[in-house]
């Protein structure tokens, strides 16, 4: 994989324009659980879309080694989303700058060596008191292949392997934080996953860019208990709090200063005009098949098959295996936990 950079922006906006996105945050009012959803696809039936990172958490404990109890993964786990802005779809008024904010793509330029810049999404996440992210590299996507067609992990698989490059999309994301929390700091890899772990405060209008489908990153625990999740709880904006809410029923509430909130915004870095028709207009895409096909013939190369080919949800596990390798578990912030 390519060198990463990243650049920390430190103030982000005009502070009145950071203002407002803490009100857009508000205004867009009810955030739903983003979830791991099982995979449906023949290759890998019945893992996790994110299995890769999932099954890391759980075998080491996360950055801080911590064991964790299964049965709390969710609650620990399983944050808030939702989208601002998509392509051209507006979601909510007020986040075209920050869609077309022009430090970003500057910084995208940069990261990627790559002057064509197409912003992609916005979208915000909330971590309640008690979450985390496990540490992982982001869905990444390729011409004819990205998470709408095909598993996540696969995605994941693909860029790891190196195999795919030709085809790949390259990707900046930038976060931006807008309030402040006790706890709750970006964690990531910038020299790879041998390298040591720099953390970042969410601290009120800061934030970064950087290749997140490369450099391994996470969010650290925000301080306090595990929430009250279950399935189909919301997150409301309710008379100057947040509320949690299952059905009708507020099941806790929390103040700006219990909840960490993030806006994350994705750019294809394109080489130059043509790269981007062909991504547009599907010439060169990848297959199932022929992903497959090459992958298991690396598989091969590298003696990890021999013989037949194994049954999809046993490849599935010897590719997450073979090619997605995870930073330890962090010896400095274990001790610190
Ligand atoms: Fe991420």
């Amino acid at each position: 994989m390519a060198t990463p950079t990243y650049r920390v922006f430190d103030p982000l906006l005009p502070q009145p324009q950071a203002d407002a996105m803490r009100r857009l945050c508000e205004r867009f009012g009810t955030y739903g659980m983003y979830s791991q959803e099982a995979s449906e696809a023949e290759i890998g039936q019945g893992l996790f879309q994110r299995h890769d990172a999932v099954m890391n958490f759980m075998k080491t404990g996360g950055r801080f080694g911590r064991q964790a109890d299964p049965g709390a993964l969710g609650a620990r786990t399983n944050y808030f989303r939702e989208s601002y802005a998509y392509g051209d779809r507006i979601a909510i008024d007020g986040i075209e700058p920050f869609l077309g904010y022009e430090g970003f793509v500057e910084a995208a330029r940069a990261i990627h060596g790559r002057p064509v810049i197409e912003p992609a999404i916005v979208y915000a996440n909330i971590l309640l008191a008690g979450q985390e992210l496990a540490v992982h590299t982001d869905v990444p996507e390729f011409r004819g292949a990205n998470r709408t067609l095909y598993p996540q992990w696969l995605m994941v698989v693909m860029h790891h392997s190196g195999l795919f490059d030709a085809y790949r999309m390259p990707i900046a994301t930038a976060v931006g934080w807008f309030n402040d929390c006790r706890g709750g700091a970006f964690a990531f890899y910038p020299d790879g996953r041998e390298g040591a772990c720099q953390t970042l405060p969410a601290r009120a209008n800061t934030g970064i860019i950087l290749d997140t489908d490369s450099v391994f990153h996470g969010v650290d625990p925000v301080d306090g208990p595990p929430p009250p999740l279950r399935h189909g709880v919301q997150l409301v904006w309710d008379d100057g709090r947040w509320a949690l809410r299952d059905g009708d029923r507020v099941v806790a509430r929390y103040g700006w200063d219990e909840v960490r909130f993030s806006i994350s915004w994705k750019a294809y870095c394109f080489a130059d005009e043509a790269e981007r028709r062909a991504w547009r207009e599907h010439r060169d895409d990848l297959a199932l098949d022929a992903i497959l096909d090459r992958l298991v013939g690396d598989l091969r190369e590298r003696g990890r098959i021999d013989g037949q080919r194994p049954e999809p949800t046993a490849l599935a596990l010897l590719l997450i295996d073979e090619y997605v390798r995870f930073p330890a578990a962090d010896a400095a912030a274990r001790v610190s936990a």
